[in-house]
């Protein structure tokens, strides 16, 4: 953990994530020891004060956090709670700032979480400017940085205005999931598989993340952002970039975002007619949602990197809310053999190539696929596998969400989970042909797979959910 007591100071600390993950998890790392010491300051548009915001924070915990809470946890939890909204200003903030600081005693840090819409990231950075809450602070920007090339890149400049870039922490909390982490492990750490890790023996590459949750109340977001840059040019893209990047020179921040910043600059450009936007029956008679709106809730694409790795080879992504199943898997397929003896009608290759998979689940889940003989005589064939699921290993110990642990990461000033500005711009850049003409949405129904024209994007090729 971090060596000195911690003052987070959260904006946006009574919206959605802040009560689904961000307080659960300070919660966790506070009162598991993880921290030396805490102190936060909630910052919102609410104009209440921090008794009512330690009443959200309790509510959120009874909701969201899914271990006991013990009465002297929670008093000290509730004790380090302290709100500043919006409206009182940069001085009231500096104000509640110093006082927790002084409470803590000794040399601290401060962490500052911008848990808000694209539009409010700027105002929030101006306000830390004004309130001198800049030296010395880390920053942690949630995505989706931006709503496009050019605000991004705006984003970035205004950001590091105040900010330099050795502070500033984009997260991105798919890459602080145990089993996203895993794939690099698996990757590297094996003789294996590196061989056939490339445009020779694989074939495709599915990244598949459907949702059964809806908006919930997160409206006034989601209308801003939609599937794409919630989801694909934040978090999947991010997953693809540890599916295809060379091996890294060393397990640190710098090589890790050249590796991956590499793969960014070999994709190729999203062309929209390989993209199906959609949108769930119903979504425009939500809360706050424009009655409308363009807004997509599903997104499947297909997308290239052009190098000697993987040219030609394509990566088939989808996700979207209100879908089928709740998965977030990793599928890779392999190609056929060149030539089969078994007998027409045997079995062989009429259930889909060799896959391997992996299930970004809470543990990591893993599979292979493969054709056997079916027991008896003559010669059967059936698509068989091997599984592997970490909670049958008993290693599984006292294990961070994926929020928790990089939270705990920006509170050391680890870099290595984090990503970058410029590998951020190059995403955008890829996904401007996207952002220009993007494609009508097509409705779809509430707990289907999405728009029926998925299946045509895919082709010859078939969606591997579900299994
Ligand atoms: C968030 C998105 O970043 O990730 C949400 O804003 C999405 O829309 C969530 O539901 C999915 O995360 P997880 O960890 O539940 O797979």
């Amino acid at each position: 953990g971090p060596r000195f007591p911690q003052v987070v100071v959260l904006f946006g600390a009574t919206g959605d994530l802040a009560k689904r993950k961000l307080l659960p998890g300070l919660y966790h790392l506070a009162s598991a020891g993880f921290i030396p010491g805490c102190r936060i300051i909630g910052v919102s548009l609410d104009d209440i004060d921090a008794d009512a915001f330690r009443s959200v924070a309790r509510s959120a915990l009874d909701a969201f956090f899914n271990r006991k809470i013990t009465p002297g946890d929670w008093d000290a939890f509730a004790g380090s709670l302290d709100y500043v909204p919006l409206s009182a200003g940069p001085a009231a903030l500096k104000a509640a700032v110093d006082a927790a600081r002084a409470s803590l005693g000794g040399e601290t840090r401060l962490l500052h979480y911008l848990s808000v819409p694209p539009s409010g990231a700027l105002p929030a950075v101006r306000m830390l400017g004004e309130a001198q809450l800049v030296e010395g602070a880390r920053i942690i920007m949630e995505k989706p940085f931006g709503v496009d090339l050019a605000s991004a890149v705006t984003l970035n400049g205004k950001l590091h205005e105040v900010f330099a870039e050795e502070q500033i922490f984009r997260i991105d909390h798919f890459l602080g999931k145990e089993p996203a982490q895993n794939i690099l492990a698996f990757r590297f750490a094996n003789g294996l598989f590196e061989p056939i890790w490339n445009r020779n023996f694989i074939d495709h590459v599915q990244i598949d993340v459907p949702e059964t949750l809806g908006l919930g109340k997160r409206s006034g977001f989601y209308e801003q952002t939609g599937a794409y840059r919630d989801m694909v040019v934040t978090h999947l893209f991010q997953i693809l970039a540890f599916i295809a990047m060379e091996p890294p020179t060393a397990l640190e921040p710098a090589p890790i975002s050249e590796e991956k910043n590499k793969v960014f600059r070999s994709m190729l450009p999203i062309q929209p007619s390989d993209v199906v936007r959609g949108q769930y029956s119903g979504y425009r008679d939500e809360d706050g949602v424009d009655p409308q709106s363009e807004t997509e809730t599903f997104i499947a694409l297909k997308c290239f990197i052009d190098n000697w790795r993987w040219a030609g080879v394509p990566f088939f992504l989808r996700t979207g809310k209100r879908l089928a199943e709740g998965q977030r898997i990793i599928s890779i397929a392999f190609r056929e053999p060149p030539k089969s003896m078994f007998p027409v009608g045997s079995g062989v290759g009429a259930q889909g190539p060799n896959h391997l998979t992996f299930d970004l689940a809470d543990a990591s889940k893993m599979s292979l696929s493969f054709y056997g003989k079916r027991p008896g005589p003559g010669m059967r064939l059936d698509k068989l596998s091997l599984q592997f699921a970490m909670r049958d290993t008993g290693l599984m110990g006292e294990v961070l969400e994926a929020y928790e642990r990089l939270i705990l990461d920006a509170m050391r000033g680890d870099r290595t989970l984090f990503t970058t500005a410029d590998g951020i711009e190059r995403l955008w850049q890829v996904s401007q042909p996207l952002m220009e003409a993007p494609p009508p949405v097509r409705l779809y129904e509430p707990g289907s797979w999405g728009p029926k024209s998925i299946h045509q994007l895919i082709a010859p090729h078939a969606w591997r959910l579900p299994f």
